[in-house]
């Protein structure tokens, strides 16, 4: 490959990335590099424009705001590690940069017949999320905000924990291309549900995604709260029904399921709705786990893992561990992309682990079949999920 044509893509590459009618980019990278996906896009801080560069790592976003001397030594850095694709949405075209397996670039320029007006009012408020300083209805509505706009004392832990699900979920993929009717979200084991109604308001009134929202939980008094919430913000797309995860039938199959928290095997109900579902997103984070733990408990551990399983914490922690890589791997086989993440910053929570899985298609089922039958072998466990799949998965991965 000559290398000038790699250095002429890189220097389109940055040329577009500095410029002043940039609008949003996206580059990913892929394989072994732990950064994946970074995005930027101007935002407006104090009354001066910068370019917000966020970079999500696998585990964590990373944040920064920069201009001048300091963007284009960033960008320079960026660009100096290889990277997979870059799109660039700027005022003007659009651009499209591929590097093939031999690391061949292809680069699309596609002028546009009118000049996309760059609207920074719109930006801000989809790069602050949701903003504190200014009052906001639906803050003061679910109770978070005063009304002067200031986020209420003991609402301010739950109140960075909106942010950075809605960071999570918004991070994912380009949601608007999701679906053509409104996106369905489903959250079971809903609770009391702050995080997805502030999901619900921010897609539809801050990023332009039109979504219906429903909570499901078997805790009756919870779905009444939940219900009255709803009415009291006058929103005709958020409903909560009170049923057990399992009994559930959505009205259409839900394009988001999030379950948080919800407990023990409540997780694995959730999941196999997801399966069954096809869902193309699904953020998860796993509970108690004590089915697995039993389990473990009962077995007669191989010598090798007799240590560990002597100490009653230390079998509980590696049970959450293996109950949640096998989670992970049936939905790797089911044919998602899975990460599992941070949920929130471990001051707010002990249970800080997310699955969030991205439908793609999968070409490799054969050996994360053998991975997963593998594990399951190596401490005679069997995760409860396996026993509410389709009928055609269970058979592929069953072992016994
Ligand atoms: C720990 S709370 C979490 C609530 C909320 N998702 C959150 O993160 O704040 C777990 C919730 O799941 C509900 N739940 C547990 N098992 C369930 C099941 N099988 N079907 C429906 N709801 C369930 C409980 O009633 C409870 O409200």
């Amino acid at each position: 490959m000559p290398e000038t044509e790699v250095a002429t893509t890189v220097q389109v590459a940055f040329e577009k990335l500095i410029a002043a009618d940039l609008v949003q980019a996206v580059l990913k990278r892929g394989g072994a590099n732990s950064v994946e996906r970074i995005t930027l896009r101007p935002v407006e801080i104090k009354g001066r424009k910068l370019i917000q560069i966020s970079s999500f790592d696998g585990r964590k976003t990373f944040v920064k705001n920069l201009i001048g001397p300091e963007l284009e030594s960033e960008v320079r850095e960026l660009l100096s590690v290889p990277f997979r694709s870059l799109f660039v949405n700027a005022a003007s075209d659009e651009t499209q940069i591929q590097f093939s397996k031999k690391g061949k670039p292809l680069v699309v320029v596609k002028k546009r017949s009118q000049v996309v007006e760059l609207d920074l009012a719109h930006d801000r408020t989809i790069n602050r999320l949701l903003p504190e300083g200014e009052p906001d209805p639906f803050l003061q509505t679910i109770g978070m905000m005063t009304a002067d706009g200031r986020i209420k004392a003991d609402r301010r832990r739950k109140f960075q924990q909106i942010n950075e699900f809605i960071k999570l979920v918004t991070d994912t993929t380009d949601l608007k291309s999701l679906s053509i009717e409104p996106l369905l979200i489903v959250d079971f084991g809903c609770g009391n549900a702050y995080l997805t109604f502030a999901l619900h308001y921010y897609l539809n009134e801050k990023l332009g995604v039109p979504c219906e929202l429903i909570g499901v939980d078997q805790n009756q008094e919870l779905i009444d709260r939940d219900n009255a919430k709803a009415a009291e913000l006058k929103s005709e797309t958020i409903r909560f029904v009170n049923a057990s995860i399992n009994a559930f039938q959505p009205p259409r199959p839900p394009d988001m399921i999030v379950a948080l928290h919800a407990c023990d095997t409540a997780t694995d109900a959730a999941l196999a709705q997801a399966i069954h579902a096809q869902a193309k997103l699904i953020f998860s984070a796993p509970c108690c786990h004590h089915h697995l733990q039993v389990q473990l408990a009962k077995g007669k551990p191989a010598t090798e893992h007799a240590a560990i399983m002597r100490d009653g914490i230390l079998r509980e922690r590696l049970g959450d561990i293996i109950t949640d890589t096998l989670r992970a791997m049936i939905l790797r086989i089911c044919g998602y992309k899975v990460e599992v993440i941070e949920f929130t910053s471990p001051e707010h929570t002990a249970k800080n682990l997310l699955i969030r899985a991205h439908k793609v298609s999968v070409d490799n089922v054969a050996t994360l079949i053998e991975e997963y039958k593998a594990l399951k072998a190596t401490f005679g466990v069997t995760p409860y999920l396996e026993s509410l799949l389709p009928e055609e998965i269970a058979n592929q991965i069953r072992t016994d």
